[in-house]
């Protein structure tokens, strides 16, 4: 799978990419995060990327030549192009369902924004997949590329070794449960015991706790309950 990342500050992202299990699934070949500077695409003395807003009001705008540029020559590197991900607070939300969906993809280009916002003929051009991480605001977009880059590529097959393991992450599943509790040891600490099911040996009990352990924890923290039956 491969990400190609637009961005004006690429120098955030090698930190990021040198962690352990994506440093390993870029060594064997199975995920590939390439970094573009849009501001490699702006023209002039002073390469600007970003201009005051028509109709005033404060902040500045990414401007539209330099980015549409940049998405042009990436887009250009592969047929059929990458999908294209605008990552904006006003975005559609993303969730595990959403992560699923991008993760069959073969090529993704996430376009990440600065300052107040792009100019919307950005939009209005390239139809992006606009995706927010959440009812907060951030910088930019960096940091929810990294989290979209994050999520995808647990699910891209030899990633994580293995392949049951994403399948019992919260939110994975078809009910989109949330994930039972764990533990490893020692069987006690400062008087906590794990509870017997666990070390009994009975898979059918076991399996039967942890569902019904899913259940509570969903029931409790997500509102509405999701839950099957
Ligand atoms: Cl994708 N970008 C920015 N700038 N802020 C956000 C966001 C994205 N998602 C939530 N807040």
């Amino acid at each position: 799978m491969r990400f190609d990342v637009l961005t004006l500050f690429p120098e955030m992202f090698p930190g990021y990419l040198g962690q352990s299990l994506l440093k390993l699934a870029i060594e064997r070949g199975l995920v590939d995060v390439r970094l573009h500077n849009i501001r490699d695409w702006a023209e002039g003395k002073h390469r600007n990327v970003d201009d005051r807003p028509f109709g005033g009001g404060p902040g500045m705008v990414l401007m539209v030549e330099p980015v549409i540029k940049c998405i042009e020559a990436v887009q250009a590197q592969a047929s059929p192009p990458g999908h294209l991900v605008m990552l904006t607070p006003t975005g559609r939300r993303l969730n595990q369902a959403v992560i699923e969906q991008l993760a069959t993809k073969d090529r993704i280009t996430l376009l990440c924004g600065r300052y107040e916002g792009f100019d919307e003929r950005i939009r209005l051009l390239t139809q992006p997949d606009e995706i927010s991480i959440g009812d907060f605001v951030l910088n930019g977009g960096e940091v929810a590329a990294m989290v979209v880059i994050d999520a995808v590529i647990r699910l891209v097959p030899g990633v994580l070794g293995d392949e049951e393991s994403s399948k019992q992450d919260s939110f994975s599943g078809e009910d989109r449960l949330l994930e039972f509790p764990q533990y490893t040891r020692p069987r006690e600490f400062h008087g906590l015991a794990v509870p017997d099911v666990l070390l009994g040996g009975n898979h059918q009990e076991i399996a039967r706790w942890r569902r019904q352990e899913s259940e509570k924890r969903t029931a409790e923290r997500l509102k509405p309950p999701k839950l099957k039956h």
